[in-house]
């Protein structure tokens, strides 16, 4: 039997969970756990060693009244097989209380899931499309697009972005969609048709080093388009790309597709009490697969 301890998540354990998520190949943007502690100061659950030092992770983040969204499940390689994540999914899991929850997993993590997330998603995958090296944003235009502009994100277009993010999204996460826009490791664009936000955008620092993108929501795929050309140039820190998207949104395999050959990793959405369906038009990039729904 291994010896551990389980806990609620302090700011101070933080470098220690990004060395291990990095050390595991995951491309977390760098302020995300910051994020989702801030926004939900008990998601995360801790276990650690007897010297205090952290061995595994994983977080189940309330993301509404009606929905969960589980994520980030980590262990120490020297701990793997003991049973530990089983212990702390079970930990965690009455978080959700009445709420369906989901999660996005690699196909051979699925068994682990199952007896919380019995329904798995038959329409559609999320692919992670990854590089080590940077992308060339020249392959992408601007297009043509009447009345819109694309913008870098200010303080005056907040509700905007709030008001169309949870159009997208379809329920009000404006905390989140705040300290997004305002991410010190990151920058948002933001698409502005008349005084409406068509749009949005955002890319950031990830724990790799590399620029991850996500959320990207736009009404167009010429409009998405520009977006990401505007946040790919704009951007001049970070070496390789990251960013997660929706299979059956076919305009933003081909956006991405655009930038050159990447790996592709496949995530399976499974949920506990019923499918989350969601219209995936407008979704180009998900958020952030480890605490949002999309
Ligand atoms: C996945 C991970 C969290 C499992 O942690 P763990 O403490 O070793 O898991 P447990 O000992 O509690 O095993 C629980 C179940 O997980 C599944 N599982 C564990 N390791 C697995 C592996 N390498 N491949 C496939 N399934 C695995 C099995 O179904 C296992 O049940 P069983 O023992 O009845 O067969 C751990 O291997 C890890 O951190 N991996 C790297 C990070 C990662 O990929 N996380 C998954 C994100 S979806």
């Amino acid at each position: 039997d291994i010896f551990y301890k389980l806990r609620s998540m302090r700011e101070e354990d933080i470098s220690q969970m990004i060395r291990l998520r990095r050390e595991l190949t995951f491309q977390d943007s760098i302020s995300s756990y910051e994020l989702c502690h801030k926004v939900d100061p008990q998601a995360f659950l801790i276990a650690t060693d007897e010297n205090e030092r952290v061995i595994g992770f994983g977080s189940i983040k309330n993301s509404s009244d009606t929905l969960s969204t589980a994520g980030c499940m980590t262990i120490h390689p020297d701990y793997w097989n003991n049973g530990l994540a089983k212990k702390m999914i079970l930990h965690l899991s009455p978080r959700v209380g009445n709420r369906n929850m989901t999660l996005l997993t690699e196909a051979r993590f699925l068994p682990l899931y199952a007896p919380y997330t019995p329904i798995l998603e038959k329409d559609y995958i999320i692919i992670d499309f990854e590089s080590q090296e940077d992308v060339i944003p020249r392959c992408l235009s601007f297009g043509n697009q009447p009345n819109t502009e694309i913008q870098y994100f200010r303080e005056e277009f907040i509700s905007g972005v709030v008001e169309y993010d949870r159009k997208i999204i379809g329920f009000d996460r404006k905390e989140d969609v705040v300290s997004n826009c305002l991410d010190a490791y990151g920058r948002t664009v933001v698409a502005i048709s008349g005084n409406r936000c068509t749009g949005y955008g955002s890319i950031k620092l990830n724990i790799q080093g590399a620029c991850r993108v996500g959320p990207l929501y736009a009404e167009t795929p010429v409009v998405a388009e520009a977006v990401l050309k505007k946040l790919l140039e704009s951007f001049a820190y970070g070496k390789g790309f990251a960013a997660s998207v929706p299979s059956n949104n076919l305009d933003a395999v081909r956006l991405f597709g655009k930038l050159g050959k990447m790996k592709n990793v496949n995530n399976f959405r499974m949920t506990s009490k019923e499918r989350f369906v969601l219209d995936t038009s407008h979704i180009y990039a998900i958020y952030d697969g480890e605490f949002h729904p999309f």
